[in-house]
């Protein structure tokens, strides 16, 4: 019917990624990745890249049963279009967190895509951020207008082998375009973060804008944010 494969034992919808990694897949976000989120996210090498909320010293559990509760909610929402019909467009993506397969079968979390409307999180004024956001969340779905964001994190373990690359170009392609009509696709990365700038150019993504020292991280100098936009 589409790029979507399911699990043979759950139902679940899965994307799985384009040789050399297709041992890779991207599934819906389970509550039982709380432990191993909280792991990679406590890990300074990526907690310091998620802007204000990944920048703590500690992302607890409480913090991630919240965040997987909301996320799987948005997911499971999907999943019920996805079996009721065969064609779309959909309201967004059923599948956000990125497996390894092992040789047994086992699968490994190894990090998180998400795909969905932005919310506007670098306009810092919060009337204006708030109508922005209203104005996106009326669009019908299917709406070419609609404004999307993409935001990811790895395992340290998994970085550098061009996984992100291809999952990015993956969702997009495979799901987002054909099955979400996402037309206006957009992303934001810190200055500094040359490998989140990079995975986003590799796939056409542009920067449209530099917000210089624009985010507070509790440090004494604000960091400078780049926005990006797929054309
Ligand atoms: C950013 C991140 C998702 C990249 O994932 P990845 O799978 O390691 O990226 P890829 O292997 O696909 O690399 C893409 C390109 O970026 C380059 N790159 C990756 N990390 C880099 C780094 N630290 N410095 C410079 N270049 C880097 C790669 O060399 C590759 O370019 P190439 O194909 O020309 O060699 C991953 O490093 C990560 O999770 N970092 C911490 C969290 C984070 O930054 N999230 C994004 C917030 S905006």
């Amino acid at each position: 019917m589409n790029a979507l494969e399911f699990n043979a034992a759950t139902g679940e919808p899965f994307l799985r990624l384009p040789a050399p990694f297709t041992n890779i897949i991207i599934t819906p976000p389970p509550m039982s990745d709380v432990e191993p989120s909280i792991a990679i996210l406590n890990n300074p090498a990526v907690g310091i890249w998620m802007g204000p909320m990944g920048a703590g010293p500690a992302y607890t559990a409480s913090k991630a049963e919240q965040w997987l509760t909301k996320v799987k909610a948005e997911t499971d929402i999907v999943m019920q279009e996805v079996r009721s019909a065969t064609s779309g467009p959909f309201s967004g993506c059923p599948v956000r967190h990125i497996r390894e397969v092992r040789e047994d079968g086992t699968d490994v979390f190894i990090g998180d895509l998400g795909f969905a409307r932005s919310s506007w999180t670098e306009v810092l004024d919060a009337d204006e951020k708030a109508r922005l956001a209203a104005e996106n969340n009326a669009r019908a779905v299917g709406d070419p207008d609609i404004v999307w964001h993409v935001g990811y994190y790895l395992a340290p373990s998994h970085q550098g082998r061009g996984v992100m690359t291809a999952a990015v170009k993956t969702i997009i392609t495979q799901w987002g375009i054909p099955y979400m009509g996402a037309k206006c696709i957009r992303s934001s990365a810190f200055e500094g973060n040359p490998g989140s700038i990079k995975v986003l150019e590799k796939n056409g993504f542009v920067i449209t804008d530099t917000l210089v020292e624009h985010v507070d991280m509790g440090k004494a100098k604000k960091w400078t944010l780049c926005l990006l936009e797929r054309v």
